[in-house]
């Protein structure tokens, strides 16, 4: 009967392996993440752009970029909609290029 009882001890040995795994499985952990609130600044545009512009990143990708042209921030757009896949259709693109030049851009 040598051999039944080291089985018995092996079984033990990973039955009390499991219990204190699904032991420390049943604590809840949580983390909190900080929250970015970015405001944009007011204007024509404002809710179009904060709506579309902060569906995969925080607004501040908008923020922290230097004064761009309206050539630069057609380009952005255009990139965030055909590379990125943003579902941004035609008129809100053109909006949102529009607020961004003026309100952070040279305005031209
Ligand atoms: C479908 C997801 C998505 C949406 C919606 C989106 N972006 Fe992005 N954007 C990205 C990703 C991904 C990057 C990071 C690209 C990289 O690291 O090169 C990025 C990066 C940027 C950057 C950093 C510079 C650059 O060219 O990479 C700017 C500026 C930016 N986005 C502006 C915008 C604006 C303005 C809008 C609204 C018109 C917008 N994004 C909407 C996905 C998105």
């Amino acid at each position: 009967m040598k051999i039944s009882f080291s089985v018995f001890v092996i079984i033990a040995i990973f039955m009390a392996a499991a219990l204190s795994h699904a032991a420390s499985g049943n604590a809840v952990h949580s983390i909190e993440l900080p929250k970015i609130a970015v405001e944009l600044r007011a204007g024509e545009g404002n809710e179009t752009t904060g709506r579309f512009c902060n569906i995969c990143h925080s607004l501040d990708y908008i923020t922290m970029q230097p004064p761009f042209s309206t050539a630069q921030w057609t380009a952005t757009v255009n990139k965030m909609i055909k590379v990125m896949g943003a579902p941004i259709a035609e008129d809100d693109a053109k909006a949102i290029i529009n607020y961004l030049t003026a309100e952070y851009g040279t305005g031209k």
